[in-house]
C-alpha cells in the first residue's frame, strides 16, 4: 500500500513537474531563440521528457489500480480516476498527432509547419498542467473530505 502511493506520488511528481518547467521555464527560456535553433532544441527537450510521461502513466495507473483493490476508494478516487484518464488521453493524442506531426514537418525542413505543431502541444501541456495540479490537489486532500 504504501508501497504503491510512493510510485503514484513520484509518477505524478514527474509528470506536473516536468510540464511545468516545460512551460514555465524552457519555453520562455527558449522563445527568442531563431525558430531554426528553437525547434530542435525543443524537439531535444522533449525527446527526452516524453518516455518519463509513458512511464509515470504506467505507474499511476498501476499503483492506482493497485491501491483500489487493496480497498481504496470514495469520490476523491472516482474523480481522480476520471481526470487523470482524461489526461492520459489528452498526452495520446499530444503524441500520437501532434508530436509525431512536429517531427514529421522538422525532419522535411517546414519550420512554420512545425511551429504550428509546437503550438499545439503547448496548449495540450498547459491543459494537462492544470488539470494535472487540480488533479493532484483532488487525489491528496481526499481523504479529508
Ligand atoms: C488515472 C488513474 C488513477 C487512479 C486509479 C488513482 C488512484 C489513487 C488512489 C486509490 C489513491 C489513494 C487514495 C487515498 O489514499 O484515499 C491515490 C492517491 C493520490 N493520487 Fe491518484 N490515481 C490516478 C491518477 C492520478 C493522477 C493523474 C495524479 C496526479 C497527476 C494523481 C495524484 C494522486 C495524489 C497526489 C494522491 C495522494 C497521495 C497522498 O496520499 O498524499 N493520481 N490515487
Amino acid at each position: 500500500m504504501i508501497f504503491g502511493l510512493l510510485l503514484h506520488v513520484w509518477a505524478a511528481i514527474i509528470w506536473v513537474g516536468g510540464m511545468f518547467f516545460a512551460h514555465f521555464m524552457l519555453r520562455p527560456a527558449a522563445a527568442p531563440l531563431e525558430p531554426s535553433i528553437r525547434l530542435p532544441l525543443m524537439r531535444r527537450a522533449l525527446a527526452r521528457f516524453f518516455p518519463w510521461v509513458w512511464v509515470s502513466i504506467a505507474l499511476l495507473l498501476l499503483s492506482g489500480a493497485g491501491m483500489i483493490k487493496l480497498g481504496e476508494g470514495g469520490v476523491h478516487v472516482q474523480i481522480m480516476m476520471g481526470l487523470g484518464i482524461l489526461m492520459m488521453l489528452a498526452f495520446g493524442h499530444l503524441y500520437f498527432a501532434s508530436w509525431r506531426r512536429f517531427q514529421r514537418a522538422l525532419d522535411g525542413g517546414d519550420l512554420p509547419a512545425a511551429a504550428k505543431q509546437l503550438t499545439h502541444i503547448r496548449y495540450i501541456v498547459t491543459f494537462n498542467l492544470v488539470l494535472g495540479l487540480v488533479v493532484a490537489a483532488i487525489g491528496a486532500t481526499g481523504p479529508y473530505w
